[in-house]
């Protein structure tokens, strides 16, 4: 196969982890930047440049397109997926998958659990809106948090309200959901490659902090999900279109509830606390689509 992989930056772990894993198998690959992907859209044909060159004749495109660059990048991956390229993660579904309303309603359209979750505009409507969820304790969720900024716990239901009327007052998009204390400041991230598990890690929260993201002190350790968690995620993933994605679970009394589905997950977590070839997972399922995808024409 002729590879590429759209990555900002071909030093990042993900990227070269990738890169070395596609060499190790006979592949040719080479990092694109997306942002330095620049291209001709004509109803008679698509063209890719890239500093000056055509970039064409790949075969299979990864993206590994990070938040901030989501709309021209998605752009960029769409022209080659009309350029006939195959892909795990189509750019649509990386859309469905930014858009955390959108995400959460095509899951939960699909019977996958989440925790009980509204949104809403008005602030006409707050104290309505937060009485659909029950009682406090509540997380409150910027839109484009990531990393666990962003994303803030209310005891009491005046809490909220003030939350919810400050976010108001700066634009922000946000949601608001039930709180699983059960959880108890852990969750699972479970690494979906096709219709499979490949690595399961938890992540527990420092003490006195309900958010177990690595960036705020919680602590990775390699995982069993159990048989339902691997199914929730492998439908995850799929009910979003993505071939590749990161899954975070909760667990709770009425079971696992997703409260994520990241579709460029990093590598190095997982792959340094499983010890588990997650990028040559990625590739030889890329590998074993993309012939699928050939031989569909
Ligand atoms: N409804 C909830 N109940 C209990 N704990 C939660 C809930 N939502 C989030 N958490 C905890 O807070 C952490 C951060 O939340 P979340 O993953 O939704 O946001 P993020 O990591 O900032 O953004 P994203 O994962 O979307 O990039 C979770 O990993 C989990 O430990
Ligand atoms: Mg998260």
């Amino acid at each position: 196969m002729k590879l590429a992989i759209l990555s900002r930056n071909a030093s990042l772990y993900s990227t070269r982890r990738l890169v070395e894993a596609a060499r190790l198998r006979g592949h040719s690959v080479r990092v694109l930047d997306p942002l330095r992907c620049y291209m001709r859209i004509a109803p008679e044909g698509f063209a890719m440049r890239y500093k000056g060159r055509p970039a064409a004749g790949y075969d299979a495109v990864i993206p590994r397109i990070g938040a901030s660059i989501t709309r021209y990048a998605s752009a960029v991956l769409r022209q080659f997926e009309l350029m006939g390229c195959y892909t795990p993660n189509p750019s649509d579904a990386i859309l469905r998958a930014r858009d955390k309303l959108r995400a959460h309603q095509l899951l939960a359209a699909q019977g996958i659990g989440l925790p009980a979750t509204v949104f809403g505009d008005n602030p006409d409507d707050t104290a309505d809106l937060l009485s659909l969820l029950g009682p406090p304790p509540h997380v409150v969720k910027l839109s484009e948090g990531t990393q666990g900024a962003g994303v803030m716990l209310t005891e009491k239901l005046s809490a909220s309200r003030a939350v919810v009327e400050t976010l108001r007052g700066l634009y922000a998009n946000f949601l608001v959901q039930e709180f699983v204390a059960e959880a108890g400041g852990a969750d699972l991230r479970c690494f979906v490659v096709g219709d499979r598990v490949v690595a399961a890690m938890r992540r527990q929260a420092a003490e006195g902090e309900f958010r177990s993201n690595l960036h705020r002190g919680g602590e990775g350790s390699p995982a069993e999900a159990s048989a339902e968690e691997q199914a929730v995620a492998v439908r995850s993933a799929r009910a979003l279109g993505l071939g590749v994605a990161g899954v975070d679970l909760i667990r709770s009394v009425r079971g696992p509830l997703v409260l994520e589905v990241n579709s460029t997950p990093g590598l190095e977590g997982v792959e340094t606390a499983c010890r588990v070839d997650v990028a040559g997972a990625i590739i030889d399922h890329v590998d074993s689509q993309y012939s699928l995808y050939k031989t569909m024409g």
